[in-house]
């Protein structure tokens, strides 16, 4: 029996996890970007739909492997791509804590994949843009991290919520957050009001 194609067990994967597309645009046109590194990326090649420039890094041996076939994601995403601009789509096989060779990105994606704000900030431009959920406590590390500033949270709707940002990160009983236990868990903890991501502007 013929196996899957790239494309099709990246429709697969899509479909399991969500369709982030408008995500993806929605923070990609508020901010102008043009270049996007993608940590913990495993297939999810969704950002390259939206943002010209996109570095993948995963070194899970089945993102390795989808990743081989890169003329035919680069086909598939010059066919269904929303700029103009020739895409250009980087992959890197390797642990993102590891010292990476790139150059300083637009926007940094964290998602499901540990603490990518902050092992690769230092690849962000300082006035860039951190996306990131609280599933591994993530969010919360940036919105205690000097080096950013907490600019917008991103819900069901898919809508960039910038009022009232002082609701989000706050505990019952407005406890302080234990930011030892979240690095130990890797788990965000229960907040009063969340969302389903966050973002953040390096301001350092
Ligand atoms: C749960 S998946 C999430 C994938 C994708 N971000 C998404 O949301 O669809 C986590 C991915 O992060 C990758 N990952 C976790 N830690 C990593 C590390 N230190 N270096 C490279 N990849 C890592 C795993 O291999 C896995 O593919």
């Amino acid at each position: 029996m013929k196996g899957k194609s790239t494309i099709e067990e990246y429709h697969e994967y899509r479909d399991k996890t969500g369709k982030r597309t408008e995500i993806y645009r929605i923070v990609a046109k508020r901010y102008g970007i043009a270049s996007a590194l993608y940590p913990g990326s495993h297939i999810d090649i969704t950002p390259s739909l939206v943002i010209p420039k996109v570095i993948y890094i995963d070194n899970f041996k089945g993102a390795i492997n989808f990743f081989k076939n890169m003329e035919m994601i680069k086909k598939y995403i010059a066919k269904n791509k929303a700029y103009e601009k020739t895409c250009d789509i980087v992959f890197m096989g390797q642990d993102y804590m590891e010292e990476l060779d790139v150059d300083p990105v637009d926007l940094i994606i964290s998602q499901y994949a540990g603490f990518v704000g902050q092992a690769t900030k230092n690849y962000l431009h300082t006035g860039g843009i951190l996306l990131c959920n609280d599933s591994h406590g993530d969010a919360t590390l940036s919105r205690f991290d000097d080096d950013f500033e907490f600019i917008g949270a991103i819900g069901k709707s898919n809508r960039i919520i910038d009022t009232k940002l002082d609701e989000y990160f706050v505990l019952p009983r407005s406890e302080n957050v234990d930011l030892v236990k979240v690095r130990e868990k890797m788990k965000g903890p229960k907040y009063k009001l969340t969302a389903e991501n966050y973002l953040f502007r390096k301001i350092k």
